[in-house]
């Protein structure tokens, strides 16, 4: 009942663990697999070891949290084995993120992750907390974020999702752009923003980087909003993200046109039990208004 698909590759269920959450070793992410997430996806991965940023980098509000942990990362050589280790032994298809600050270095990352074998390797070309060090996100510019895909796409034969951002003037135009380079799929959202949070009886803001991405249930109107106009302006399968917690979450964002919906911030909230959670309140869901499938709810919104 609740079996979908992300160019060609096979999911149990539609939840998929968001990058970045705890996925940082092949250990941790056969974890959540078995606590029932239908796929993966690993903490961006980069050519060269990245420490991030000093603490604090995660803070929560009423409705969200906050985070600038500044892509730390073992880099893309002691990576490899971590990946290599959740794809033997996950029984999950294992999603390897990976981000890097010139487009052209996405080759050789794509080549270099790709002896993984991963199932699928998404592109973060839309991370929000770093541009100090390296500018604008590749997802603002339509010409850049084709140029990284390209450069991906010629360096391995795994299926290439793009993982974009709402914070650009046109975020179906960058779509077309990296769909025109050969992008499989899009996830979509990164964390929105930057936010920040002032302590105020210290007087300044509370993460060391000042400011952070936003995400959790505040975002959630954002990402359905961005799924049902890349559903509609692109055609190719999308990974819904943000603001997910629960199987009503999910279900908008497979009617907004999603394939699968990750989730993030939701292990915060529910625990690691949240992709069980989440697939057995879809299911009730299902049995409750008569669909049998995925694919019969997904894109509905748009009918
Ligand atoms: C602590 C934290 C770290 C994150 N790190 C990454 C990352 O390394 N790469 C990435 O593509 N997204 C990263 N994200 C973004 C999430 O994958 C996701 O797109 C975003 O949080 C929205 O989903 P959510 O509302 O379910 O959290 C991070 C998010 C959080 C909260």
């Amino acid at each position: 009942m609740l079996e979908t698909e992300l160019a060609g590759v096979k999911l149990s269920n539609p939840t998929i663990l968001a990058s970045g959450i705890v996925g940082v070793s092949g250990a941790s992410l056969c974890n959540v697999a078995r606590h029932g997430a239908g796929a993966v996806t690993s903490k961006s991965i980069s050519l060269e070891p990245r420490k991030g940023h000093p603490n604090p980098v995660i803070i929560t509000y009423a409705q969200g949290m906050m985070n600038a942990v500044g892509l730390s990362n073992a880099g893309v050589k002691d990576s490899i084995p971590e990946i290599e280790y959740a794809v033997k032994n996950s029984g999950a298809p294992v999603i390897a993120s990976i981000v890097e600050f010139k487009a052209e270095n996405f080759g050789t990352l794509a080549k270099e992750i790709s002896k993984a074998n991963p199932a699928i390797i998404e592109l973060n070309i839309s991370c929000p907390n770093v541009s100090h060090e390296f500018g604008k996100p590749f997802s603002h510019d339509p010409a850049a974020a084709e140029w990284a895909v390209r450069s991906a796409k010629r360096n391995t034969k795994i299926p290439v999702f793009v993982k974009l951002s709402p914070n650009t003037p046109d975020l179906v135009e960058v779509a077309c752009a990296v769909k025109s380079a050969g992008a499989d799929g899009i996830t979509a959202i990164n964390t929105i923003g930057p936010g920040m949070q002032i302590d105020i009886r210290a007087r300044k803001p509370v993460l060391s980087n000042k400011c952070g991405g936003v995400s959790g249930p505040a975002i959630k109107p954002i990402a359905v909003k961005c799924v049902y106009d890349l559903y509609r302006g692109t055609g190719l399968p999308v990974i819904g993200t943000g603001g997910v917690t629960n199987g009503a979450d999910a279900i908008e964002l497979i009617m907004a046109g999603a394939s699968a919906a990750a989730i993030g911030s939701g292990v915060y909230y529910r625990g690691m039990d949240v992709f069980s959670k989440v697939c057995r309140e879809m299911r009730g869901f299902m049995e409750k208004e008569g669909f049998s499938s995925i694919r019969e709810m997904r894109g509905i919104a748009h009918e």
